[in-house]
């Protein structure tokens, strides 16, 4: 099989792209890094695709604070076109996609989120675990669709939650949930859609 040709989009920090791109480099993750895109100039991802020798572009979003200007969303799809890729990895992208990108990449698109969805959609979901005193939490990987943080259920990983947990700490072990999540979810996508070679 060859390697899927994936396309990393962020908006911070930008540890799981960095745990994506260390299993494709050990060999662990069938997949090859086409491009990473981020929203946000001085990102850490871009700089993590950087370290990685991967190419990466800034994608300058326009005037709205929670979408891309449609010009933005067009010019996306056609970069993504042009560097092969055959499916989109959202790694905190704090942007809702809209027709350009879900109509050209149809369940080719998939996010992880910080809960067990669809329970705790949005921002700072451990915290809202927490507040609604949940005993398990969790990630999830899902398709995306129009809505935050909604689509299709790809797979799933419970986190349980312990009476002292602090919001940081309940945070940081769903971190490490996800970036083991996220690597399984994308090796089956890259079962599921792999070319064989010819
Ligand atoms: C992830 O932890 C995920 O839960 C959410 O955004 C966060 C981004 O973190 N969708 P990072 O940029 O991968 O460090």
């Amino acid at each position: 099989m060859k390697r899927l040709p994936i396309a990393i989009l962020g908006s911070g920090q930008g540890s799981n792209c960095r745990a994506i791109l260390e299993r494709i480099r050990s060999g662990d993750l069938p997949a090859e890094a086409r491009v990473v895109v981020s929203d946000v100039l001085d990102a850490p991802i871009l700089e993590i695709a950087r370290e990685f020798s991967v190419a990466n572009a800034y994608l300058p979003p326009g005037q709205f604070r929670t979408r891309l200007q449609p010009e933005a969303e067009e010019q996306l799809v056609k970069m993504l076109r042009e560097a092969g890729v055959h499916l989109v990895v959202l790694a905190g992208f704090m942007r809702v996609l809209h027709a350009p990108m879900l109509t050209a990449f149809p369940q080719r698109i998939i996010n992880i989120h910080p809960s067990l969805l669809p329970k705790f959609q949005g921002l700072e979901a451990w915290k809202q675990a927490l507040a609604a005193g949940e005993t398990v939490t969790g990630c999830t990987v899902h398709y995306v669709d129009e809505k935050i943080d909604h689509g299709q259920i790809i797979a799933q990983h419970e986190v349980q939650i312990l009476a002292d947990d602090t919001p940081e700490i309940l945070h940081a072990r769903i971190q490490v949930a996800e970036r083991e999540l996220y690597a399984s979810a994308i090796a089956q996508m890259c079962e599921k859609y792999s070319v064989p070679n010819v």
